[in-house]
């Protein structure tokens, strides 16, 4: 059978950035380390004043078209992943391929266009359904471009503000991918949550102590929802293990259980107990507090252990690399991990085809999904096309009172128009949103 996977990627950050242990903690009268050490955190992304979910989206996805010499006729499925859809009835996909339309000869009349949703999880959704769709055969040929955009913004002085964000992914998903084929295999955790939602309201309402917990149970659900249909996980069988990264912070707490379930019964565990003891099992403790409370003491320890913090600074550090400089993309985050271990591969120059990532996502409301990818030929090639370093450099970094005005424009309940503040960056060879129509939609341009 031949292999399906991401063939390509692009990636789009916002042009403006926040920095949060200068500008953000002083601010809030917080140690900067509880932003740099507490949740792994350097800056976020925010969109400049003509910046939205469908200049990112179409930017980033004109930057593949362009890079890997694709027309439209080529594509035949754009599915947009979002959070931060405007629109109850439209998609933002057909936004977006709008804006490409003024660019390319030919157009997308052809092309089955969707809107995922389901929290940060939607992005893993859509390439899924792309993956489907070729499969079963039905792409006549065409690839499917699978487009994750989010402006991670919450209400001001919501404990979320230090983890906002906002960038935009585009995939190419394709037989005989350049960048790593998707495995058959998949494990899920989902379950009625209310831990973070947006009942028609732009901010989210986010219970985040417990967004954390439910991340941590789902995911480990889904570990051994995958366990189930793969086989048991060993610690060699993947080299990275990107995960969902809404903050680096949350990813470590996974990490280390993710470690604890993996080694558990193995000669892993029997090395480490001489050093810390076996794992607590829970039918050794008289009820469920004590048991919990003995795991808690072994995670402790295990996390100090020094096989963990070589197997963490090798397989899960690396994975979260531009996250710390972009802070939460919804949908995109966990690609935005993918990326940043691969880049992290070209560095150490490893002879990486063939390699496995572990890659596990995440949505709240809530649902985990685990996959494994290989990494294919082309990927070192894939990774250096990438122009992220520069887009990041060339950020405008705001000050607090600009930071103000930018949440305010993007604030839909706020009478700031896009119009009233000054842009901070200027547009150049992009999208860029210019106002709204006659029927309230709205309208893009693409500046030269
Ligand atoms: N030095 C080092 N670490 C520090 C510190 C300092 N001076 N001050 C605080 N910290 C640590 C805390 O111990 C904590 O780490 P821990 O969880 O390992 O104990 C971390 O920094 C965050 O501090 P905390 O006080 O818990 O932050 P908060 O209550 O302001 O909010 C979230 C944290 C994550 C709950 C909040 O940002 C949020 O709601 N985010 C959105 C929801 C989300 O993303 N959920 C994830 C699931 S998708």
């Amino acid at each position: 059978m031949t292999t399906v996977g991401i063939d390509a990627i692009e990636i789009r950050t916002g042009k403006l950035k926040l920095d949060l242990p200068n500008t953000f903690a002083p601010e809030k009268g917080d140690d900067p380390e509880k932003y740099t050490k507490g949740l792994g955190l350097q800056d976020s992304s925010f969109p400049d004043v003509y910046e939205d979910i469908v200049t990112m989206g179409a930017n980033a996805a004109k930057q593949l078209m362009d890079r890997k010499g694709l027309s439209p006729s080529e594509i035949g499925r754009i599915d947009v992943a979002t959070e931060s859809a405007f629109d109850h009835s439209k998609p933002v996909s057909t936004y977006i391929a709008g804006c490409l339309e003024q660019v390319y000869d030919g157009d997308f009349r052809h092309a089955n266009k969707g809107e995922r949703k389901f929290a940060c999880v939607a992005g893993t959704q859509a390439i899924d359904d792309a993956y489907n769709w070729i499969r079963a055969g039905r792409n006549r040929g065409r690839a499917a471009l699978v487009i994750c955009t989010d402006t991670a913004l919450y209400a001001r002085g919501d404990p979320g503000e230090a983890t906002q964000g906002a960038g935009a992914v585009a995939m190419l998903i394709d037989e005989d991918p350049d960048l790593v084929a998707l495995s058959d295999d998949q494990g899920y955790g989902s379950m009625d949550e209310t831990d973070f939602l947006k009942p028609n309201q732009q901010f989210p309402s986010v219970d985040g102590k417990r967004s954390m917990q439910v991340y941590l149970a789902r995911m480990r659900e889904a570990l051994e929802d995958y366990e189930s249909v793969a086989g048991k996980i060993e610690l060699d069988d993947f080299q990275y293990a990107p995960f969902h990264t809404p903050f680096p912070g949350m990813v470590r707490k996974a990490a280390l259980l993710a470690y604890r379930h993996v080694i558990r019964d193995t000669e892993r565990e029997e090395e480490l107990a001489e050093e810390i003891g076996r794992q607590p099992r829970e039918d050794e403790y008289e009820d469920r507090e004590a048991y919990e409370e003995a795991i808690r003491e072994h995670m402790d320890e295990l996390k100090d252990t020094e096989q963990y913090q070589t197997w963490y600074a090798k397989t899960v550090e690396p994975t979260l690399e531009l996250s710390s400089k972009v802070g939460n993309w919804y949908t995109g985050s966990v690609h935005v991990a993918r990326v940043s271990a691969l880049r992290d591969a070209v560095e150490k120059d490893l002879d990486f085809a063939g390699e496995t990532l572990l890659v596990g996502s995440y949505g709240s409301g809530a649902q985990a999904e685990i996959h494994t990818e290989t990494v294919q030929d082309g990927w070192r090639e894939e990774v250096e096309a990438l122009d992220i370093d520069e887009q990041l450099a060339a950020r405008y970094d705001l000050t607090w009172s600009e930071y103000e005005d930018v949440h305010d424009v993007h604030e839909y309940d706020e009478d700031v128009g896009h119009e009233m503040i000054e842009q901070f960056t200027t547009p150049s060879e992009e999208f860029v949103f210019t106002g709204w129509g006659r029927m309230n939609e709205r309208q893009y341009d693409y500046v030269e």
